[in-house]
């Protein structure tokens, strides 16, 4: 079999990598890939010209390499409805349609979806007017809100206000994201610990595979501007077993239900953002895809050959199939250019040193994002560099690995930025575990439940 992983980033080096470890799979064509995707990776080939929404392009290519199975895994090309276009034209694609997706790319839509299936949810209220939304707000007293394009805005479009005066200004700020701003959402701040969980579904049934936690502000402590996410954690120690079951009692089985009903039946990974809030497990968003960077620290601990995940997806077969995953736990830090999330043109082609020497350390993996190379040199091409993905037997082992193998890197000109808390939470949890005399280890045997 040949696949084809469609994007450049982290996430899709990894999907490429789980595709390539398939003894059934000859070869993984990447459009476009990165500087470190096909970096002594026999079975990986990048197609670097080809960008991500050149449809037509794209299909030369599954012409020219012979691909019998496209991964549709990021988030812009399963809006764009890529999967329902390669269908069409008798290519199998793995991932959901643009129908079944809308619960990723029209929040007002997926919030309508949640409360017709009584998903637990904050309460919230949709607005295309900025006077109505004003009047709404000002009958409020000052409380946590959340003000929402409902369209995709580059991970940007969700603005968090303390009181009246920053929900206002949040308000205002919606026409900016264009299209997807046009109509918007208020919802009510949610207090507690967030997560990410995955579910492998097929239409009909679903198994949750892992869960992580994702860090999101650019600096330590969780200050600073979010980001596209700059490290993460699997799996996430927060989750626990009468969390998982409830997860999947509230959530996953009704959403599954509901699909069907529409009309829409879920067949791919279903991302859930979770919170964990005084009042139970919430709803804070999905995601029709996996996460950046959950994908990293989640994709390397199946044992089970991935394609035969895919395969078993598209057939509708998940039920019958046994998913195997490691014990181990995984720690992802993202190398930044500094200067990102906001201007790092000054980064841009700077050399990064140090990346072979750090990929040859143990219990080491690192995948690509905005890096270019030349040949066995590595170079700058965008905000998120590189991760490193450290894994061990613990979350203590895991992190120290990671850190260990970013202490090797460098890009020119003191230009490297990472955050040195990745997992802090899951650290914080088993040091006050120990005080208490519990002998209780956040490792994957215990937090995971599996
Ligand atoms: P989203 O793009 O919907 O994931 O939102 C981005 C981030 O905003 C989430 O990861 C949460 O940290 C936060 N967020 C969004 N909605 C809420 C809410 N209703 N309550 C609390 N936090 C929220
Ligand atoms: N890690 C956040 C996302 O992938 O949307």
């Amino acid at each position: 079999m040949n696949v084809l992983v469609i994007g450049q980033n982290g996430r899709e080096h990894a999907l490429a990598v789980s595709y390539a470890k398939s003894k059934s799979v000859k070869k993984v064509i990447m459009t476009p890939g990165n500087g470190l995707t096909d970096f002594n990776s026999p079975k990986i080939k990048n197609y670097s010209t080809v960008a991500m929404m050149d449809f037509e392009a794209i299909i030369k290519v599954c012409k020219i390499e012979g691909i019998d199975l496209v991964d549709v895994g990021q988030d812009d090309i399963i809006a764009a409805g890529y999967v329902d276009k390669f269908e069409r034209i008798g290519i199998t694609a793995f991932g959901p349609t643009q129908k079944a997706s809308q619960l990723e790319w029209d929040k007002k839509w997926a919030r309508n979806f949640m409360v017709k299936y009584s998903l637990p949810i904050p309460k919230f209220k949709a607005f295309s007017s900025q006077k109505e939304a004003i009047d709404y707000v000002n009958k409020q007293a000052d409380r946590l809100l959340f003000v929402k394009a409902t369209g995709l805005a580059f991970g940007k479009g969700v603005i968090k206000a303390t009181n009246k005066a920053e929900a206002i200004f949040a308000i205002e700020q919606m026409k900016n994201f264009g299209k997807s701003g046009g109509i918007f959402l208020i919802e009510e701040g949610l207090i507690g610990e967030e997560f990410s969980l995955f579910a492998l579904c097929d239409g009909k049934n679903y198994q949750i595979i892992s869960w992580a936690q994702d860090h999101k502000t650019i600096y330590d402590k969780d200050k600073g501007p979010n980001t596209g996410g700059v490290g993460s954690v699997a799996p996430a120690g927060v989750v626990t077993k009468k969390i998982l079951k409830e997860v999947d009692r509230n959530i996953l089985f009704p959403l599954m239900k509901g699909m069907q009903k529409e009309g829409r039946p879920y067949k791919g990974i279903l991302y859930l953002g979770g919170m964990i809030s005084k009042s139970g497990v919430k709803v804070i968003e999905f995601n029709a895809r996996w996460g950046d960077p959950e994908a990293e620290v989640i994709l390397p601990s199946i044992k089970t050959d991935y394609l035969k995940i895919a395969q078993s997806i598209l057939s509708g077969k998940l039920r019958t199939l046994k998913i195997k995953i490691d014990n181990k736990v995984r720690v992802s830090v993202a190398g930044c250019s500094k200067g990102y999330p906001g201007d790092y043109s000054k980064v841009k082609d700077k050399e990064i040193i140090g990346l072979n020497k750090a990929m040859k350390l143990p219990g080491i993996t690192v995948f690509g994002s905005s890096i270019e190379r030349k040949g066995e040199r590595f170079f700058v091409n965008g905000g998120r560099v590189f991760y490193i993905v450290g894994e061990g037997k613990n979350i203590l082992d895991a992190r120290k690995k990671a850190y260990r193998a970013m202490n090797l890197i460098s890009i020119e000109g003191n230009n490297l930025h990472y955050r040195t808390d990745i997992g802090f939470r899951d650290v914080e949890r088993m040091s006050s575990l120990r005080k208490q005399g519990s002998n209780y280890c956040i490792d994957s045997g215990s937090s995971s439940h599996r």
